[in-house]
């Protein structure tokens, strides 16, 4: 039978039942210098400016942090190490992709962890009467090891997922040009026939119920369609930005006034009025369209989307669009960013993808975040300067 993931590399290092064993007897001499063992792994994230870039949120941050590193360091010791286990970590390793934070960084914080969990091992033997002190030894290097080895697996089926996601836009960009073009003209003949059968037919016979529900039918599928070829195009001709200093509020409110948002959809900005972006304002426009699309159809054409801006104390911006939807099921959240993929009976499956190659093109990105309700989405912006520096400015 096939291992998982996890078993398999549970059976490199040896990680048996006795390893987990070895752990839960650790627990009660470890459990008094979590304390000090958490306060060393921030105070050396603080110490080191690219790492503390990572703490986007201040002190409350670090302070939820902390209970989290509590709790990580109770399960890692308390197992059990189980498949539940190993989803729960691959979790974690998702929220520091989401964070863009530096692999490096794992190896680094994870060796404080090490050394100071094996300093305690040591004491303990120093004082005597203490047999256990090898296998605990063990267990401890191991544990931490597949830690780390889960963390690397999410990094890489992050990138295996953007390669996949690469090839099947560089695929879409082949096509795309081409039958985008040979579209849009039957597209353009259907859309002005349709303006003149209304004219002909006259206002009274265009008005009759059944013709009128059919004619706006034609018209929605039309403007649906066209919607998707501007996608295509768009995905396709990868067009660097032209930046400018935007205002956001402006931006959003234009986008809301000129999306084809049902009434009963409200779009609320929350955002101080000074705050700006370095973007190509037609680009973003076009991110926030697509967002304001998917969250009015999630919510069934009747809720509120809420923009909230924020400037980051690292220099950057971070924007963030959600709505009152059901919010996306677990099991595409993951994939949602991947072209053509769609949870939609009628959707394209190009929207976020666009919207990602869109913030990566001004080196930003959009991610999903958890959310109590609804689909919350976060676009990170650095400043333009920050981009340069770290080199992922493009265009
Ligand atoms: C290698 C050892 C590390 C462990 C065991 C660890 C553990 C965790 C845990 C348990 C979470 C909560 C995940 C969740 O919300 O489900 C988390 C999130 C986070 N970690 Fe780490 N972490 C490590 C390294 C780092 C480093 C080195 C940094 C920064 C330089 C960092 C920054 C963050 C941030 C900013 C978040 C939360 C983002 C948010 O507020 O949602 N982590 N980490």
């Amino acid at each position: 039978m096939r291992l998982t993931f996890f078993e398999s590399i549970k059976q490199y290092v040896g990680f048996t039942d006795e390893s987990s064993a070895a752990l839960r007897a650790f627990h009660p001499i470890a459990k008094p210098f979590f304390g000090p063992i958490i306060d060393d792994f921030y105070d050396a994230i603080e110490a080191h400016p690219d790492a503390s870039a990572a703490i986007t949120g201040g002190q409350a941050q670090i302070e939820r942090l902390k209970r989290t590193l509590v709790q990580w360091l109770e399960t890692m010791l308390l197992g059990p190490h189980d498949e539940p286990y190993y989803e729960m970590r691959a979790r974690i390793g998702r929220v520091h992709i989401r964070i863009a934070l530096p692999q490096a960084f794992m190896f680094t914080a994870m060796d404080r962890i090490r050394v100071r969990l094996l300093d305690i091992v040591r004491e303990r033997s120093a004082g005597g009467n203490f047999p256990d002190e090898r296998r605990i030894a063990t267990a401890l290097h191991q544990v931490l090891d597949l830690e780390l080895a889960i963390m690397l697996e999410t990094y890489r089926e992050d990138l295996v997922t953007k390669n996949r996601n690469a090839e099947r836009l560089a695929t879409i960009g082949q096509f795309a040009a081409s039958i985008g073009h040979e579209l849009r003209n039957p597209l353009g003949v259907m859309e002005s026939s349709l303006f003149l059968l209304r004219q002909h037919l006259g206002p009274e016979a265009a008005g009759a119920h059944n013709v009128a529900k059919h004619l706006d039918r034609i018209g929605g599928e039309i403007t649906r369609a066209n919607k998707t070829i501007d996608d295509l195009l768009d995905l396709a001709r990868n067009r660097p930005p032209h930046r400018q200093r935007t205002d956001v509020r402006t931006l959003v409110e234009r986008t809301a006034a000129t999306t084809l948002l049902p009434a009963t959809v409200t779009v609320e900005v929350n955002a101080p009025p000074d705050l700006t972006v370095d973007v190509d304002p037609n680009q973003f426009q076009q991110v926030l369209v697509n967002l304001f699309i998917n969250a009015g159809q999630a919510m069934n054409g009747s809720g509120r989307i809420f923009v909230e801006g924020a400037a980051l104390p690292t220099g950057g911006t971070r924007l963030r669009v959600r709505d009152e939807g059901p919010g996306i099921p677990v099991e595409a959240r993951y994939r949602i960013f991947e072209a053509l993929f769609t949870t939609k009976a009628k959707g394209s499956g190009l929207g976020l993808a666009l919207c990602r190659r869109i913030l990566e093109a001004h080196g930003g990105t959009i991610d999903l975040e958890p959310s109590e309700r609804g689909a919350s989405f976060v676009l990170n912006l650095s400043s333009p300067e920050e981009s340069v520096v770290s080199g992922t400015a493009v265009g």
